[in-house]
């Protein structure tokens, strides 16, 4: 039966630009949808902006805007990043909507009526110079904790503990520099404390998205089992969805001054625009996927894809909410983890606070991070690296390298001896690909959201095709009388191949298998109904170039254009090479032969950069700390200053000598050396560091 699904990422907050780390969570949610279509289901797939809060109505009021102006040019940035990303929302809203203030209306107003809602008076922080109540993330202090200064009111990012903003020691206004004042303020409280609620949320919790598959992942229902606690505890506590004025949001009915909080209206959102595209459209029963009564007759589903820094909002809150308010809960929460870059947490002064725009204004391919994040996706929560030397091998062996060199192998013969016109094909060599078509392998990977299981099975079929190239070398077949019926033979075998291995891809790289049905004249692919050859006598298009490679230097140059306000790299440096010590008297020419044993004296490693600096007093070197899988990194001076900005440097892999001698110079110890290749008279551009490709770890051994 085909499904009807409802489908959301989260929205991203409009005070800030997208990066590459929110576009994991995306990016895995459009494959999804994507791969659904293929499928012959029906998806609606929405997001918007989260516009509301004390952040937003700070950055406008900073740039002299309004919050309306600023959100409104936040929406164009966000929307132009996201498409040049290929993700295809049917739409993309605002949380400052009229739908959404409707819709969180109706459900304050239903959960009041189920007695769910409650006034309190609560003491909170006040900034009297500013005349605004202060959240926890505006207030800074010195840690209650251990004592560290220029803390938030939240926790402490020294020594990680969490406290109220009141127990901050001499605690600020972020805003002013005021010393906040406890003022006592009415706030209204979602009654999550009540039995009702923690009775439903422990049922949601362990229910299914559709038989056989979990709402939750399984660490998220652990999480939730910790925040319910056991059966007849009560360990909920009540929700404080108001904010006082000034805020930017909907004012609560009924309470002047009184603004629904960010986080009550942000989920509403997912609602807010899936209505607006369905009043657009004329043609969609929204009801039919939001009512509670009607969503179960019409068996549709809800998925919201989130990062999993937010899943407290969606786990207790957001359910619980559209349940005592008579809406669909939801089906299934799809976590993703968080991206560190190299193996560690993105940072502007190493340059790996990536923006979406910057990889776009690079001339980066977008698609070459879909199947990089795809390849890293497993439908887990764990974090997911991304580690830029891995990235390149992965794209330029396996893009390049192994699907679109299949093409590029055969339709040139296609095209200048048989007039552009395929043959019969090979029943045997499609076989592989048939089984998998049937098995739906492939399908249910991508069903898993296990996206890497998924291009491993198709990279699997992409060899197969290679080989059956190989065996066959159409090339020679070209060069010997005769042969013409055969080589049509294989080359239209290969270019079905081709056909079906672009379709498992599409849902990943969706520009790239639009390239390849133009190119083969094709309706565009989908994956249901039976499998067929492409016909014999079919005229395909001439053969373009279909991907580049990508080449260390364009991420070297994407690093540089992310690194916060450091000043670029010295790029009038002498170019003169002096590796590591003395390495730059290797003469061009070959040295005398040596044994294999002269060879294995030398102990080469995979080495991790941990860290590069500039030497203060020395003009060539840098200090690099390299970790080869020992208790504590190496410290080497190594002469490429010339070629290399330090920022640039910290998480790649490279090559040293191990056991080399330890050299005792001016600015310290140096133990070992770093392998890099240069001309030795400084010719073609200076000094090109090694490096292992993909999979290597540090502390392997090289020979
Ligand atoms: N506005 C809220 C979400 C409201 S949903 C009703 C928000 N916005 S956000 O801009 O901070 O994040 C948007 C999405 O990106 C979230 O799913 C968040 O988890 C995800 N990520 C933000 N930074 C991320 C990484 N570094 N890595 C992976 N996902 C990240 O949260
Ligand atoms: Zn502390």
């Amino acid at each position: 039966m085909l499904r009807k699904i409802f489908v959301t990422n989260a929205l991203p907050y409009a005070n800030g630009d997208i990066h590459l780390g929110h576009l994991v969570g995306y990016i895995q949610a459009d494959i999804w949808v994507r791969f659904q279509r293929m499928r012959g289901n029906t998806v609606h797939y929405v997001c918007a902006d989260d516009t509301h809060g004390t952040p937003v109505m700070l950055r406008a009021e900073k740039e002299g805007l309004t919050p309306e102006a600023l959100i409104a040019r936040v929406h164009g940035e966000h929307l132009r990043d996201f498409t040049g990303f290929g993700i295809a929302f049917d739409h993309y809203y605002t949380t400052h909507s009229e739908e959404t203030r409707r819709y969180a209306e109706d459900i304050y107003a239903k959960l009041r009526a189920k007695g769910l809602i409650e006034e309190r008076a609560i003491e909170q922080f006040y900034d009297p110079a500013k005349e605004m109540f202060l959240p926890d993330r505006f207030i800074k202090g010195e840690c209650p904790k251990c004592g560290a200064a220029d803390q938030y009111g939240d926790n402490c990012e020294s020594c990680g503990a969490a406290y109220a903003p009141t127990e901050l020691k001499n605690p600020r206004s972020a805003i002013s520099g005021a010393i906040p004042v406890p003022r006592e303020s009415e706030h209204y409280f979602f009654r999550l404390s009540d039995k009702r609620a923690a009775a439903f949320l422990r049922e949601w919790t362990g229910g299914e998205a559709r038989p056989g598959v979990r709402r939750l992942p399984p660490e998220a229902a652990n999480k939730m089992r910790e925040w319910l606690g056991e059966e007849g505890e009560n360990k909920l506590s009540d929700w404080d969805i108001s904010r006082d004025a000034p805020y930017f949001g909907f004012e609560i009915p009924g309470a002047p001054g009184k603004y629904f909080y960010v986080w009550l209206d942000a989920p509403v959102g997912y609602l807010a625009s899936f209505r607006h595209l369905a009043d657009t459209r004329g043609n969609i029963q929204v009801e039919d996927y939001i009512d509670a009564g009607k969503a179960a007759a019409a068996g549709t589903e809800m998925l919201h894809f989130i990062g999993k820094d937010i899943l407290y909002f969606h786990a207790l809150f957001w359910p619980a909410m559209l349940e005592f308010a008579g809406y669909r809960t939801p089906s299934q929460l799809c976590v993703n983890g968080f991206l560190t870059v190299n193996g560690m947490k993105m940072s502007k002064s190493r340059g790996t606070f990536i923006t979406a725009r910057s990889w776009l204004d690079q001339k980066l391919d977008p698609e070459t991070l879909r199947y990089y994040f795809a390849g890293k996706s497993n439908g887990s929560m764990e974090d997911v690296d991304l580690n830029l030397d891995d990235l390149i091998a992965r794209v330029n062996a396996d893009l390049v390298g192994k699907f679109v060199n299949i093409a590029s192998r055969c339709a040139g013969f296609i095209g200048k001896r048989f007039d552009g016109r395929l043959g019969e094909i090979d029943p045997a060599a499609t076989e592989a690909f048939t089984a998998a078509w049937a098995a739906d392998e492939i399908a249910a990977a991508f069903e898993a959201r296990e996206y890497s299981r998924a291009l491993r099975e198709i990279m699997r079929l992409a060899d197969l095709a290679n080989q059956y190239i190989n065996d066959h070398k159409p090339w020679e077949l070209a060069r010997q009388p005769g042969k013409d019926a055969e080589l049509l033979r294989v080359c239209s075998t290969a270019l079905t191949l081709f056909r079906d291995l672009a379709r498992y891809l599409k849902p990943v790289l969706p520009a790239l298998a639009a390239q390849v049905e133009a190119f083969l004249a094709i309706a565009p692919l989908d994956w249901h109904g039976p499998w067929q050859a492409l016909p014999a006598g079919h005229r395909i298009e001439p053969y373009r170039h279909l991907a580049a490679r990508i080449e260390r230097a364009q991420i070297d140059a994407l690093l540089e254009a992310n690194r916060g306000s450091l000043a670029p790299a010295s790029a009038a440096a002498p170019a003169t090479a002096d590796i590591a010590d003395d390495a730059a008297t290797a003469a061009a020419a070959a040295a005398p032969t040596i044994s294999i044993d002269d060879f294995a004296k030398v102990d080469l490693r995979v080495a991790r950069i941990v860290e590069a600096r500039h030497v203060e007093g020395a003009g060539k070197l840098l200090r690099l700390l390299l970790d080869i899988g020992e208790e504590k990194p190496r410290q080497v001076f190594a002469g490429i200053k010339s070629a290399y900005n330090p920022e640039t440097l910290a998480g790649r892999l490279t090559v040293m000598v191990a056991n080399l001698a330890p050299r005792k110079m001016k600015f310290g110890l140096s133990e070992g050396m770093v392998l890099a290749a240069s001309d030795p008279d400084g010719k073609n551009g200076g000094i090109h560091l090694l490096s292992p490709d993909s999979g290597a770890m540090p502390g392997m051994k090289i020979k």
